[in-house]
């Protein structure tokens, strides 16, 4: 079974059954709090859930201008929908801590959080040539400032008793876009947050918050448009995996709490098959972050007879 292909159908755009507009996706009545927002992926994935009438949506990044001209740009298009631009910097756990500090202050209950900002760097032919201080950065930002912003966002303390919540999370787990420059550190501190959500899942029922990690596929965003050239690749369309960000925050995907997958995978045949359905039963490790090939082991397995 190969890992981009679960799946026979395989998307490079949406489709009806994750479209924003279907209205079993609706966010009516949501807050949702996307990271990176301002720009690239993010920037779709706002669009995306002001299509699905999300009722307000904050978006937050390091440069404001950027935030703001693209707030500009929504209330413009997007009437029924309150945009705001919030500046935080997840390198900074302080900045980061803000943000949650005025939004509490401010009454504004988060429903969703879509952890999309990443920090692409260093990169380099050698990681043992790297600076230790620019490899932990990565891991910083990717692993410290997401883990800051998801104990923010579920122990909020304007949440509702029993309001469930909903968490995307973009990783990078799985595709080696080879030759482009070593991006160690980058892909393996995504790898690292998206196997600590799959442990924070087991702790945290759906009912309490819905927690799906996804691969977004090829996008030539302006992050990637730094090292890659447009023309040799076959880039997928940034509705797939904005619509497919409404999708994972919907009662629909709950049964892939806790879980990681791609975004071309069809999400109708990924439900309707049997053995993916036991799979998922039956392996707690199935679809999260792991050894390849291994199955994991329980620690009850060493207890002494
Ligand atoms: N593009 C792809 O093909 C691809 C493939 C696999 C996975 N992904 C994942 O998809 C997500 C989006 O990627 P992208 O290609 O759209 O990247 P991008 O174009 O580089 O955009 C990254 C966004 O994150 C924000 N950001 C970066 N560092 C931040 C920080 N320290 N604090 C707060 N915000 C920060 C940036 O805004 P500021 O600079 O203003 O802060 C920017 O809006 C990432 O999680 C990435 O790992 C992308």
């Amino acid at each position: 079974m190969s890992l981009t292909k679960l799946t026979s159908t395989y998307h490079r755009d949406t489709y009806p059954a994750i479209s924003s507009t279907n209205p079993s996706l609706s966010q009516a009545g949501k807050t949702v709090l996307i990271t990176g927002g301002g720009s690239g992926i993010g920037f779709e994935i706002v669009r995306s859930f002001a299509k699905a009438k999300a009722s307000r949506i904050i978006i937050m990044g390091r440069r404001i201008t950027v935030l703001e001209d693209a707030v500009v740009k929504w209330r413009e298009e997007f009437q029924d929908t309150e945009f705001i631009a919030q500046q935080g910097d997840l390198n900074d756990e302080a900045s980061a801590t803000a943000v949650w500090d005025y939004l509490n202050s401010h009454q504004i209950f988060v429903h969703v959080l879509v952890l999309n900002a990443a920090h692409l760097f260093p990169r380099g032919p050698d990681t043992l040539q790297m600076e230790r201080k620019a490899v932990m950065k990565a891991f910083e930002i990717n692993v410290g400032g997401n883990f800051t912003m998801t104990a923010k966002f579920v122990n909020q303390p304007l949440r509702p008793a029993g309001e469930k919540l909903n968490l995307v999370n973009i990783s990078t787990v799985g595709l080696h876009m080879n030759p482009a420059p070593n991006q160690n550190p980058y892909v393996t501190s995504k790898a690292a947050f998206t196997a600590l959500l799959g442990r924070i899942a087991d702790e945290h029922p759906v009912e309490d918050v819905q927690i799906i990690s996804f691969h977004p596929g090829v996008l030539y965003s302006e992050g990637v448009a730094e090292y890659f050239d447009k023309d040799p690749y076959d880039w997928d369309e940034m509705a797939l995996p904005a619509d497919f960000a409404v999708w994972t925050a919907s009662p629909e995907a709950a049964w892939l709490h806790g879980r990681f997958v791609w975004a071309h995978w069809d999400v109708d045949e990924l439900k309707a098959d049997k053995e993916i359905t036991k799979r998922l039963q039956q392996e707690t490790g199935f679809l999260k972050v792991g050894v390849q090939g291994l199955t994991e082991v329980s620690g009850t397995s060493f207890l002494k007879k």
